[in-house]
């Protein structure tokens, strides 16, 4: 624990001279969505092989890049790409980033993920604002000892995903005349996919969309006291009964054609906070 604090400052002390507002807002990219970093402006890009202890994703999907710059008339910081559970990294290592980011002042946090529909009326490209969440991965990120400086030992779950942020991502996406759907993720270890019995148990306890990632971090915003809104951009669709293969080619395609509506979703909604 005391080095997981140490590692956390260390981090925090090389990247603090590049955030100046207190208020920064933090984004986190999924699968497939690395471009929305272009548009931040006055951008200084870090690779995470140069931060102090953060974790570099071993996907080639993902870039690891912190971005920082501003966006939407804030100053923003982005991750661009993220690790996993899956790539063996324990959820602290995994986690590492966001509590950092709020080490450097970020409060308000957006996440975004490449997820499969498990709600047969959902459509690949789709874009999901995430409800609520459900924890399958079998691990917690704030399993062993509490830091006491980033959160209590026992964090409510009663609104992880904050239901103001909602109602703005719900006025942006009026504005922009887009339909989203809303709904709950669950996350699994992965790396393998669902079989047709995991994926009708997954719609049966409730889930509307399954990933791999975002609940960890979530949690770990939570505790350490961030509002978070999340966003699943649909890239395949689960029906038990005729599963078809998700090839990750598959999946970046269908994410690539919807990131253009996330960038206009994330800048609105990024507009409308200031208001
Ligand atoms: N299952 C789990 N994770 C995913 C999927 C899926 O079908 N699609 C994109 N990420």
């Amino acid at each position: 624990m005391a080095d997981f604090h140490t590692e956390l400052h260390e981090a925090h002390t090389f990247l603090k001279e590049h955030v100046h507002s207190a208020s920064a807002i933090g984004i986190v990219l999924g699968t497939g969505l690395p471009s929305l970093g272009d548009r931040v402006a006055k951008r200084v890009t870090i690779p995470y092989r140069e931060i102090p202890h953060f974790p570099v994703s071993t996907v080639e999907t993902h870039s690891g890049n912190l971005i920082v710059g501003s966006w939407g008339g804030h100053e923003v910081v982005v991750l661009q790409g993220r690790a996993h559970y899956y790539e063996g990294y324990s959820l602290r290592k995994v986690t590492f980033p966001v509590r950092v980011l709020r080490m450097l002042g970020v409060s308000v946090l957006i996440i975004t993920n490449a997820a499969g529909g498990l709600d047969p009326d959902y459509a690949p490209g789709d874009i999901m604002m995430i409800t609520d969440h459900i924890n399958l991965i079998g691990d917690n990120p704030l399993r062993g000892e509490n830091d006491d400086d980033m959160g209590v030992r026992f964090p409510s779950m009663n609104e992880p995903y904050s239901k103001a942020l909602l109602l703005t991502a719900e006025k942006a996406e009026q504005e922009l005349g887009l339909t989203l759907r809303r709904g709950v993720y669950v996350a699994v270890p992965g790396p393998s996919l669902e079989t047709a019995a995991e994926t009708r148990f997954l719609r049966g306890i409730g889930a509307d969309a399954v990933g791999m990632s975002t609940v960890p971090e979530v949690i770990a915003a939570v505790h350490a006291g961030m509002k978070v809104v999340g966003f699943s951009v649909i890239a395949n669709v689960n029906i038990p009964e005729s599963l078809t293969p998700a090839p990750i080619e598959e999946v970046i395609a269908t994410v690539r054609k919807a990131e253009s509506r996330l960038v206009n979703l994330i800048e609105r909604f990024l507009m409308l906070l200031n208001s």
